[in-house]
């Protein structure tokens, strides 16, 4: 029977197991008994807690609908119940994400990451469940990208009747706070505009324009816009429904077998590769890295969710993880300078100014000599024009 579901994914780094590298068991043990108090009560249909890193991971489903602040009460509280243990064993960064105490009926804007969907449950309900760290919520553009507009990742876009059509993406200036919807493949190259600036453009979810359904979402909080500081990195989730009018499992998992380039690792300052791993191997660690990618497959029944099966777990990624340790190899080599390092107007905290300060009195003039304005002088400019 077709039944509303909503899944809803919310997560938090609420203590790192040794610096940012690993859950402790326990946090998870703190969570998993508030998510069984809340499916008891009859709030949760079903849940599953895990971890990506240093990363508490909710999968949840219910029948209220998304922004629940039931749901988002019951995270919260698991949030906290996990941040007390990590406390009691000092692990690092003891509730980093949780960015107030006082919890006011939706968690966002308040530190942990979000991404929800409301659907009807179809016949047969495959989702995938992606979680990343040491990375940042533009980590999904390329793989959304590559699964719900490009032929040569998904072969159901040309000879699949039910994709054809193509699909919506909602995309959000996370700067500006402002949100287009573009549709693909007639507005393929203004999306791509888009997308290939991740830093600022975030594919918040996907639309089927067959049945206008929804395919996907992804969280885009930005905790260093919402602190006003650097506090970790967002190390974003994104769930995608599969199959049928969707493109198929092994079509949604294709794009990661490139470990593309995004931003994180090391103190949220640095490009690295995206590993996909299993959930076990999610252990960031050489330089705090590098970025880790999980994905966990679940099919729906009723709500119940039936699994998970640890996607990435397979010796077909075996490739892709090698190519990211070469390309980690080739940037760390880069050190402390760019691109290994991001630019300094993305950097997630910096010296430079307490540094410019210091040496004021030393930088010196140069006569005769005017900087002429620079291309991306004018473009941060133009960009400016809203
Ligand atoms: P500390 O400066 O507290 O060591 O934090 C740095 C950090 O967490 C980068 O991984
Ligand atoms: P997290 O965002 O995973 O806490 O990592 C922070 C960091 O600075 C790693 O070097
Ligand atoms: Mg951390
Ligand atoms: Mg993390």
């Amino acid at each position: 029977m077709a039944r509303d579901i909503t899944l809803s994914v919310i997560k938090a780094d609420v203590g790192g197991w040794v610096g940012h590298s690993a859950m402790h068991p326990d946090l998870e043990a703190a969570a998993r008994e508030v998510l069984e108090g809340a499916r008891a009560r009859g709030l949760l249909i079903d849940y599953h807690v895990t971890h990506c890193g240093d990363d508490l991971e909710l999968i949840m489903t219910h029948d209220r609908g998304v922004e629940s602040p039931d749901v988002h009460g019951t995270a919260w509280e698991a949030f906290e119940k996990a941040t007390e243990v990590a406390r009691q064993l000092k692990l690092y960064g003891a509730g980093q994400d949780l960015l107030s105490d006082a919890f006011s009926g939706n968690v966002k804007g308040m530190g942990p990451g979000v991404a929800e969907m409301a659907f009807v449950e179809r016949k047969s309900e495959a989702v995938i469940v992606f979680m990343g760290d040491k990375t940042s919520p533009g980590a999904w553009n390329l793989p959304l990208f590559k699964i719900f507009a490009d032929p040569f990742n998904t072969a159901g876009l040309v000879i699949s009747p039910t994709l054809h059509e193509g699909f919506r993406f909602e995309v959000h200036d996370v700067l500006k706070h402002k949100r287009i919807t573009l549709s693909c493949p007639e507005e393929m190259y203004d999306l791509l505009m888009f997308l290939g600036a991740p830093a600022r453009f975030n594919i918040k979810a996907v639309y089927s324009k067959a049945t206008g359904e929804i395919a996907a979402v992804s969280s885009t909080e930005r905790l260093s816009l919402m602190a006003g500081r650097y506090v970790g990195k967002d190390d974003p989730v994104c769930v995608v429904r599969c199959q049928s009018q969707f493109p198929a499992v092994g079509e949604v998992l294709e794009p990661f077998a490139f470990p593309h380039i995004v931003e994180g690792w090391m103190r949220g300052s640095h490009h690295g590769p995206l590993m996909p791993v299993s959930a076990r191997e999610a252990r960031p660690s050489r330089f705090d890295g590098p970025p880790r990618v999980v994905a966990l497959g679940f099919q729906l029944a009723d709500g119940r969710l039936i699994g998970p099966v640890d996607m990435f777990d397979d010796p077909s990624f075996d490739e892709a993880r090698r190519q990211a340790n070469l390309i980690a190899e080739y940037l760390r080599r880069h050190g402390p300078f760019e691109p290994h390092r991001l630019p300094l107007e993305e950097m997630e905290y910096t010296t430079m100014p307490e540094l410019m300060g210091r040496l004021a009195e030393r930088m010196e003039e140069m006569d005769g000599q005017r900087a002429a304005p620079s291309a991306t002088v004018r473009q941060d400019e133009e960009m400016e024009v809203d």
